[in-house]
């Protein structure tokens, strides 16, 4: 039976920082919002409460019945996890004179505690709260405070007779205020790791290997001798969805891969080519006239994004219903049976319901696919319990090529969106060109880090090489993602040789982010914007100038339209 923590999230940003701490101790985690708390699974061995947006005084502020496990279950809680903990229990939460944040030391600390094993005293942990616990309830004591927050952690031990529950508890509650989930909290990994194995008990079966092996076995039992359609972007969920899929049923999973004209430099044929290599069974369909000629003219980005949506679906269900009808009447001595199952590489964090819990998170959904609904088809989704550092070490363990596993996320759209104004295909190719000395620029280039910098990059999984104490990474390898656009409706003057030029500038865009709903922009070295940008302007006929983005997502966002 696979083991689980639950996350119970009150809609802080970090709730997905702990989710995927846990799993990286190779224990299975499901975060769901504060109020879901599933009652009798016996596969839970313990719950984590996050942090909140709210303060434990405001009237909206989310509350959770802790009967349901405390005492049951091993319990931490996170910052306002914590506050609610304590404010629950008899505890007193009041408003910080000054707003605690940042670094801070713990330099009173209870080594001997469970949660604290193996700590240094003066560990600097990461603090972000408006309210602080002046008073712990009764029964608790206190296991770690720092120069200014005296009850920065704090626990009840099993076998204390709680008042405020009227139960004796059988297992201990924890609970700290700063932040073990985030980087700047030097040992929290070390406080999940002993709270997630040693308090909690995980076995630590959760892995890539762990989860091929059962999703392989899962997918053969739920797709029996049906076939299976899967669209294929060039993307990382949906290309390792598919090498998934394909080790369970082979080639009863047909690819659809759609080329709207306004994908990366000779992405198509590439990405065509490596999916041959890794056997899988790709239908590739070239419909960049259509796209083109639906899109002329249309300068609107929603119109244009809608366009393509509907194009897309057009073009993915007129493949989808022939691979359909081709199944149902099998050439004779094929194996296998009806077309019924359309697969998706959807993630957890595409999932995750209580990302909206506070209604101040809001993803906007990007799918330019759609559901074929006349199809009928049943959605199979062998992903969507993984987060996006998961599905990477998936495909490894799958064997599939690094470029292929480390590619940035690339919008369904493609380049209409980095396109200002209307689309052509000489503007697609201008960009395409200047793109692609980016991109190559970005993974030729190489860094060395050492101490706390090449960690944290470590730690990130970002592939590195490593010598001499140092670790040397391209900058490709370092941020989320990266891409040019097309300025097409401003023109400037500028000077090439002894002429004057009256082109289009061209804007460079690169951010770091865990997660795409915020981003910052990448400090890339000057002399490789410099290298770019001569490089762009000397090759790329249309192009005079070359500014870089330095907006953060919010208040921008990652891409221009
Ligand atoms: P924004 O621009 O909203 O982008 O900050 C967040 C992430 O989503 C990607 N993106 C898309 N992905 N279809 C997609 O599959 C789309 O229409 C789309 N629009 C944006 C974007 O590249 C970034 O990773």
């Amino acid at each position: 039976m696979q083991q689980k923590i639950i996350i119970l999230d009150f809609g802080s940003q970090t709730t997905q920082l702990i989710g995927r701490r846990v799993r990286e101790l190779d224990t299975f985690c499901e975060i769901l919002p504060y109020n879901k708390f599933p009652k009798d699974d016996p596969t839970v061995i313990g719950v984590i409460l996050s942090g909140s947006p709210y303060s434990v005084h405001d009237p909206e502020a989310f509350r959770v019945d802790l009967s349901q496990f405390v005492g049951r279950l091993p319990v931490l809680g996170i910052c306002y996890g914590a506050q609610f903990i304590s404010h629950t229990l008899g505890g007193r939460v009041e408003k910080a004179d000054s707003r605690e944040y940042g670094r801070a030391h713990l330099d009173r600390i209870d080594c001997d505690n469970p949660l604290f094993r193996g700590f240094e005293k003066g560990s600097q942990v990461w603090m972000s709260h408006g309210d602080t616990i002046t008073g712990i309830p009764e029964g608790f004591e206190v296991i770690g405070s720092t120069k200014d927050v005296q009850n920065a952690a704090f626990w009840c031990s099993p076998g204390k007779q709680l008042s405020a529950l009227n139960s004796q508890l059988s297992t201990g509650i924890w609970a700290v205020q700063f932040h073990p989930e985030v980087f700047h909290t030097i040992q929290g990994s070390l406080l999940l790791k002993n709270f997630v194995v040693d308090i909690c008990g995980s076995r630590q079966e959760w892995s890539a290997a762990s989860f091929v092996d059962t999703t392989v076995v899962e997918l053969k039992e739920q797709i029996g001798q049906d076939r299976v359609i899967l669209g294929l972007s060039g993307g990382v969920d949906s290309s390792v969805a598919a090498v998934l899929l394909h080790r369970a049923i082979g080639d009863r999973l047909t690819c659809i891969f759609v080329d709207h004209g306004m994908l990366r430099k000779n992405e198509f044929r590439q990405v065509m080519d490596d999916y041959k290599v890794l056997g899988l069974n790709v239908v590739g369909v070239d419909a960049s006239e259509k796209f083109f000629s639906d899109l002329a003219g249309v300068t609107d980005p929603e119109q244009k994004r809608k366009i393509i949506g509907r194009d897309f679906v057009e073009v993915f269900n007129e493949q989808a219903k022939r691979i359909i009808a081709d199944s149902n009447v099998p050439p004779s001595g094929a194996v296998g049976g009806a077309c019924r199952w359309l697969a998706q590489g959807t993630i957890y964090p595409d999932r995750i319901e209580s990302l909206n819990i506070t209604g101040k998170v809001i993803k906007s959904h990007h799918n330019v696919g759609g559901l074929p609904k006349e199809m009928n088809l049943q959605l199979c989704e062998p992903l969507k319990w993984l987060f996006k550092d998961e599905v990477r070490r998936v495909g490894r363990q799958l064997g599939m090529p690094e470029h292929l596993i480390t590619r940035h996320p690339f919008p369904g759209p493609g380049l209409a969106v980095r396109i200002l104004g209307d689309i052509t295909p000489e503007k697609v190719r201008i960009l395409q060109e200047a793109d692609d000395i980016y991109i190559r620029g970005l993974r030729d280039y190489k860094v060395r880090l050492s101490g706390e910098e090449a960690r944290r990059v470590l730690a990130a999984g970002v592939p590195a090489a490593m010598q001499d104490g140092e670790i040397e990474v391209s900058l490709y390898d370092q941020i989320w993602q990266a891409g040019a656009i097309l300025l097409s409706t401003v023109r400037s003057v500028g000077v090439m040789g002894d002429e004057r030029t009256y082109e289009h500038p061209v804007a460079l865009r690169a951010v770091t982010s865990t997660d795409a709903m915020t981003a910052d922009w990448a400090h890339l070295p000057y002399d490789f914007m410099a290298r770019v940008s001569n490089e762009i302007i000397n090759k790329v006929r249309g192009v005079n100038r070359i500014c870089y983005d330095i907006s953060s997502k919010p208040p921008a966002t990652i891409e221009w339209e």
